[in-house]
């Protein structure tokens, strides 16, 4: 099969959270299985020298209406956009990124990742979907599938059916659209909307011929992402109790609409990269190990309390934290875990980026500026993610919703047990080790369901006392997690069921 995805993230070099862990996991799970696949990616000025085999194939026209923006010093017109084509790869994954042609270093893709909420963020991401499909076009690639992602890339799914395949411009692909987060479906203004060089009201009275509006929560705006689960052949989200709570309204308010196109929705949980996260020969640890050899990780922690400047004590659980700051994530309940943990006998570090409220920052530099057992650590480091992980004994993931996430599983790549509270794909990837009806191969961490500080105390506390009281079987555990298969190749084997189901190719010399 040949696969082209649509993507605003790719780790390592494009990455805020699981988005690009998954993009990357997924592509090059499927091109080990021998499939041709290619990632669509903006080339974000922090994919600048990360690039390998990096080369400038052409520039190109891309299509627009009419749009403004300002250069820094005046509004300029950006119709009959041209485009610049690079190839290369990341990890091995060849892919297609593309930049405005004549603003290398303006504002339409710059900084080293991308956060949301920048003023012409959907005008670019939808200048960008436009970009991708005209690419695809100009360069002759006709995939079988175009597999798109989050809001960003759904402006593709209508783009593909109502201008390229209609004009017989593009004919052989089907367009699968995978949901990550429904906490941001994406919803711009009809002029926005003109940076993919279509009217929004076109999109707007095509969906309503369809029976199917695209108004978002605000009755004056689209909505991307309901869009493309209009036009997509089949819609996917990352795990199956997150397509639940979508489809019952819990998720967010696309519920009606994916209700609507049920038998094209599922949820497949998403599998970890191992190239990555692999604790027998992850290049960021001091030391590496493997159940039966666990020297290494006693190394790992001893060297991050060490680095850190906290106390250095192999018998206090060292519980960890990685995540983006925002309401998702549980924000009140990680605050609340940090003083928690020390009262246990632990230690806590939290590595957090994006904006929070609580301030976090403040704290680090208030209550626990000089704290030996607690570090906050407020920025973004994938190299000290590494060490983290390794380190830990416990990962706190306390959200209140979580379509899959990720750091749960990496926890386990590396012996560390989770605390997770049930949602989403935490449900179905953590078992709580008393939890009678589960066999004991499956279980695998401390497991909370209310959304308040005592409900989060009875999963830690337990974690704190049986890390203290029952040495051997904690060792036991934390093999026993090592041991569990959440790789890419069972998830990305669903992946390629669904895209033989939607295009209708059985057989892998189809390729
Ligand atoms: P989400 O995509 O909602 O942020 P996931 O659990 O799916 O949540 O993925 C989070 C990914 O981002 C993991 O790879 C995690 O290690 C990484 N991550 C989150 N915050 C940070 C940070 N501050 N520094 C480094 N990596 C981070
Ligand atoms: C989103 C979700 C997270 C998921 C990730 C990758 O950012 O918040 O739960 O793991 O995407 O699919």
């Amino acid at each position: 099969l040949h696969v082209v995805h649509v993507t605003a993230e790719m780790a390592p070099v494009a990455k805020v959270g699981g988005l690009g862990d998954v993009v990357t996991g997924l592509a090059r799970a499927h091109l080990c299985q021998g499939h041709n696949v290619e990632v669509c990616i903006p080339y974000y000025s922090s994919l600048e020298g990360k690039v390998e085999d990096v080369q400038h194939v052409m520039d190109f026209d891309v299509p627009k209406g009419e749009q403004w923006e300002w250069d820094g010093e005046k509004e300029i017109r950006m119709s009959d956009f041209q485009w610049s084509m690079y190839s290369g790869k990341i990890g091995g994954c060849p892919i297609i990124a593309l930049r405005p042609a004549f603003r290398e270093g303006s504002n339409l893709f710059v900084g080293q990742r991308i956060y949301g909420g920048s003023y012409n963020e959907a005008e670019a991401y939808l200048s960008f979907c436009r970009a991708s499909l005209e690419c695809l076009r100009v360069t002759g690639r006709d995939p079988n599938v175009i597999h798109v992602h989050e809001w960003q890339c759904s402006a593709v799914a209508m783009l593909y059916w109502d201008v390229y395949h209609a004009q017989g411009l593009l004919n052989n692909a089907k367009v699968m659209l995978t949901i990550h987060n429904m906490d941001n479906t994406g919803e711009c203004r009809e002029e926005e909307f003109m940076a993919t060089g279509v009217p929004g009201s076109e999109f707007n009275t095509l969906e309503k011929a369809m029976d199917e509006r695209t108004i978002g929560h605000n009755p004056e705006r689209l909505c991307l992402m309901k869009g493309a689960i209009v036009y997509s052949n089949y819609v996917t989200t990352v795990s199956p109790t997150y397509a639940r709570e979508a489809l019952n309204g819990s998720a967010g308010f696309l519920g009606k609409t994916l209700m609507k196109e049920r038998t094209k929705f599922s949820g497949v949980i998403n599998g970890v990269d191992t190239e990555i996260w692999d604790a027998r020969l992850d290049n960021f640890l001091p030391a590496n190990f493997k159940p039966g050899t666990m020297e290494g990780k006693a190394l790992c922690k001893k060297y991050v309390q060490m680095g850190l400047g906290m106390n250095v004590d192999p018998h206090k659980p060292l519980v960890v934290c990685i995540s983006r700051l925002v309401p998702q994530k549980g924000i009140n309940l990680i605050e609340h875990a940090i003083p928690r943990t020390k009262e246990k006998g632990g230690q806590f570090v939290l590595l957090g980026s994006g904006h929070s409220d609580p301030p976090f920052q403040r704290l680090a530099e208030s209550v626990y500026k000089n704290d030996k057992d607690v570090k906050l650590l407020i920025f973004y480091s994938d190299a000290l993610s590494h060490l983290l992980y390794a380190a830990a004994d416990c990962v706190l993931v306390p959200s209140m919703f979580e379509p899959c996430g990720l750091t749960q599983m990496i926890a386990m790549c590396y012996g560390a047990l989770p605390i997770v509270r049930k949602t989403g794909g935490l449900a179905d990837t953590v078992h709580d080790v008393d939890d009678p009806s589960m066999s004991d191969s499956k279980k695998n961490g401390f497991v909370f369901e209310g959304a308040d500080n005592n409900s989060l105390d009875g999963a830690l506390d337990r974690a704190m006392r049986y890390y203290h009281e029952r040495k051997p079987w904690w060792k036991g555990m934390q093999e026993q997690v090592m041991d569990i298969d959440n790789s890419w190749e069972r998830a990305g084997e669903e992946y390629v069921q669904l895209y033989r189901m939607i295009t209708g190719i059985r057989e892998d010399n189809d390729h």
